[in-house]
């Protein structure tokens, strides 16, 4: 099989209608969303939620996110404390996922998508995947669309380079405007949690809510997460951060046109962002380092990224890929 590539903004709704087909057979499609691009499955159909986790190589049931059209649509599907209905109005559509309860006539989503738990992970995306939950009128379970392990994909490009031959259908969205995953929290006595940093930042939440967002502290507390474990989100090439200067074989990568010891050294020097700017930087993180390995470097530097905004997603992905593989 060959994925084929189909155009979902210039062709939308032959986009979703292919799409749809594909879903309401039991298949996964590759979609674009506005963190990264996900491998969509009906989130009540159990075997194709199998295929997924067949598809990336993932190893063990997690629990997935489950992608809804709207705010109606999640309230029927888990309960809303009133700060989490506080921070999904204000933040949905966009990069938030909420850890939810269950509501009892909510199980249509399938317990193989949220791993068994009387939680949900919820998250209503941006743009064409939106509309097409809306067409298929069921939530979507969607983990990143790559191989387990490695870099998200931010382009339709990086699925049919990782993906291609094990797909039947990948919607081309353009480049992930956000870059980096889902923020994910969850609301408990009142108190919010920050699971996963991502593309909404701390910042922002604490802006919107006027409370407190509590960080994990030590070794996660909540469901292991693929994107908990140490060692993800890892390149081919070992990363190096914190980078001050450049060794040879390594390729480089900065932010804000910084100039470090032996850059003309360097196989490929990558600056995320050369103003400097955060956002711009999460929306690269992916697809540099992709590249930076492609150069064939042993080793990839990073230059030191600050940690406000979204550099805490940033160092987050960035820590983990450093880690040492298994
Ligand atoms: O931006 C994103 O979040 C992307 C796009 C495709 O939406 N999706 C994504 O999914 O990153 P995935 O499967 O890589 O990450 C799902 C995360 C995991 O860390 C998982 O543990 C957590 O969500 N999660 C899902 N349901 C949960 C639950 N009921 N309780 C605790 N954690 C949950
Ligand atoms: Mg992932």
């Amino acid at each position: 099989m060959t994925a084929e590539i189909i155009d979902g903004i210039g062709q939308k709704q032959a986009a979703i209608d292919a799409a749809v087909t594909i879903l309401k057979d039991g298949q996964p499609v590759a979609i674009p969303t506005e963190t990264v691009y996900g491998l969509a499955a009906d989130a009540t159909n159990p075997l194709a939620i199998t295929r997924i986790y067949e598809t990336k190589g993932r190893p063990r049931f997690n629990p997935l996110i489950c992608h809804m059209a709207d705010l109606a649509m999640a309230e029927r599907h888990a309960e809303f404390d009133p700060i989490s209905k506080t921070l999904a109005t204000k933040f949905w559509p966009g990069p938030l996922t909420l850890i939810l309860p269950l509501k009892e006539d909510g199980r249509s989503i399938h317990p193989l998508a949220t791993a068994g738990l009387d939680t949900v992970g919820i998250r209503v995306p941006k743009g064409f995947s939106a509309d097409l939950i809306a067409a298929l009128d069921r939530p979507l379970a969607a983990p990143s669309a790559n191989t387990s392990g490695k870099i998200s994909p931010t382009s339709a490009r990086h699925v049919a380079e990782d993906l291609g031959e094990k797909l039947a259908l990948i919607v081309d969205g353009g480049s992930a405007p956000v870059g980096v995953e889902s923020t994910i929290l969850r609301v408990e006595d009142g108190k919010i949690r920050l699971l996963r940093p991502g593309g909404l930042s701390v910042e922002h939440i604490e802006a919107a809510t006027g409370l407190t967002v509590e960080r994990r502290e030590g070794p996660a507390a909540i469901i292991e997460a693929p994107g908990m474990l140490a060692s993800h989100y890892a390149p081919g090439a070992a990363v190096r951060l914190e980078a001050t200067h450049v060794d040879a074989g390594e390729a480089l990568i900065r932010l804000g046109g910084i100039v470090v010891e032996g850059m003309d050294k360097a196989k490929a020097v990558f600056d995320l962002s050369p103003s400097g700017d955060l956002a711009e930087a999460a929306a690269n993180l992916f697809d540099y380092l992709k590249r930076a390995d492609a150069t064939g470097a042993d080793r990839i530097a990073v230059t030191a990224i600050p940690s406000h905004g979204l550099g805490e997603a940033i160092n987050d992905r960035l820590v983990r890929a450093a880690a040492p593989r298994e």
